[in-house]
């Protein structure tokens, strides 16, 4: 059950919104009964707070929440468990990014817990807004969801079968290229990194679309669990690995977005899908692969297995010339070191874009923030056997070589990629502690900006 209610249920508690700079004003028009019981609750219409508010007759009759009048997450973020369980009613003033705080904050991953407490359900009476803040919010949590189920039920065929479902549930096409096959078709990377594991490496490919509409290809990185490989990471640094498949739960959970809203754009999803395992068979130090784009990689370390299966499915994208490429991949340490886990890392071959992007992000309160494509850092990447390394020997400026990494794949295409974290390491409002779908909202406004809205 959404925890948007179907406007025919009667019943609901009206909520209305009082911005903190109008306190006082409103505060003064209310009865003396009001006036008396917002001073004992010590409502002052702050953000975060709500106070429920009596009838003449003292009965509680409707809910007043506070906010500074700004249109993000927070405002109702919190209010779908703090308020008993039940019925409510938006009033007609609440922001699009406020209603979606209303539902992100009522997510909860439940998959593996016992519970039965329920968020309170909240009635937004615009059919058009409803729909729009209901696509939203379930694009999210099914990014969400996915990167919060653990490894051992989520592994890449587990994932392929998502991808299947979702496509097949919204009229795309999806094609999987699996294990072997993977060879033939000559994605030798992908294959190299996820041949280890007992569930075997794929490439996802969905589909949807009118072709004659411009073409946007979206790519993430699904690393199902990451161990490192036989550069194997300290426990510290694997506990958090079943989270490396964010990208492809971001990439994923946009394109569902797309589909619902019926962007007017030809999608393509690519999901290089592996777990970056040990076993016998596992690639190592030292080893060269010729990927599917010719180039030679030599692999200093294993652990930087994002950018290996990332090269091959860009590789494969811009073959077809598409107007903009995007991929989301939680690629490297080094962005949480420069912009934190909050932010998500952004590199763009067009300022424009990137501008717009940074934007977008600062409306939806989703932030991203624009790291350089620093050309002479490329240099790092030397390898004195191969084209090109996979991992630097220097400490310095991970994420921009990683994006340089990636950019030899990208050709003249328009592209742009998110380094992100894919998890909020604590709770805030509108924003539970566990997968989050970062991006996601900031580049969907983007794209609306960009193609214009339902076809
Ligand atoms: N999945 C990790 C990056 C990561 C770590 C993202 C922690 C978010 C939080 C990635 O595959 C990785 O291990 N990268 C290495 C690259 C290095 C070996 C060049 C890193 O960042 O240390
Ligand atoms: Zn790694
Ligand atoms: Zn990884």
């Amino acid at each position: 059950m959404t925890v948007f209610a179907d406007p025919t249920e009667t019943g609901a508690t009206p909520i209305e919104q009082v911005p903190a700079d109008q306190f006082p004003a409103w505060r003064d028009a209310q009865s003396a009964l009001v006036q008396a019981w917002l001073e004992k609750n010590g409502f002052k219409a702050r953000a975060g707070q709500f106070v429920w508010l009596p009838d003449a007759s003292g009965a509680p009759q409707h809910v007043a929440v506070g906010g500074n009048g700004r249109n993000d997450l927070a405002a109702l973020g919190e209010l779908a468990w703090k308020l008993p369980e039940g019925l409510y009613a938006a009033a007609a003033d609440f922001a699009e990014t406020a209603l979606i705080g209303f539902g992100l904050g009522a997510y909860r991953f439940t998959r593996y817990k016992n519970t039965d407490r329920k968020p309170a359900r909240l009635v937004i009476r615009d059919a058009a807004l409803r729909q729009r803040v209901e696509s939203v919010v379930s694009a999210c949590s099914l990014a969400r969801d996915l990167i919060n189920t653990g490894a051992d039920d989520l592994l890449p065929s587990a994932l392929a079968a998502e991808v299947l479902q979702t496509g097949a549930r919204l009229g795309a096409t999806v094609d999987v290229v699996t294990g072997d096959a993977l060879l033939t078709k000559g994605y030798r990377t992908i294959h190299a990194v996820g041949r280890a594991a007992d569930d075997p490496p794929c490439l996802i490919d969905l589909r949807w679309g009118n072709p004659a509409s411009p073409r946007l290809t979206l790519v993430g990185k699904g690393v199902c669990f990451d161990s490192g490989g036989l550069d194997l990471k300290p426990a510290s640094g694997m506990r958090s690995m079943k989270k490396d498949m964010g990208g492809a739960a971001i990439a994923l959970g946009l394109a569902q977005l797309i589909m619902t809203q019926r962007l007017p754009v030809r999608l393509r999803l690519l999901i290089p899908a592996v777990e970056n395992a040990i076993s016998g068979n596992a690639y190592r130090p030292g080893d060269v692969i010729r990927t599917y784009a010719g180039t030679t990689v030599e692999i200093d370390n294993t652990d930087a297995e994002g950018r290996l299966i990332l090269c091959d499915a860009l590789a494969l994208a811009i073959e077809e010339t598409p107007d903009l490429l995007i991929d989301f991949a939680t690629l490297t340490g080094a962005a949480r070191s420069a912009v934190g886990a909050e932010i998500s890392a952004m590199f763009a071959t067009s300022d424009k874009t990137a501008e717009a992007l940074y934007a977008s992000g600062a409306k939806s309160d989703d932030p991203v923030w624009r790291l350089p494509l620093h050309a002479p850092y490329e240099d790092m990447l030397r390898s004195s056997v191969a084209d090109v390394v996979n991992s630097p020997s220097s400490p310095y400026g991970g994420a921009i070589t990683a994006a340089l990494f990636l950019k030899k794949f990208t050709g003249s295409t328009e592209w742009v990629h998110f380094d992100t974290m894919a998890y909020n390491t604590r709770s805030r409002p509108g924003r539970p502690e566990g997968g989050e779908a970062m991006g996601l909202r900031a580049v969907f406004n983007y794209l609306q900006e960009r193609y214009g809205t339902a076809a």
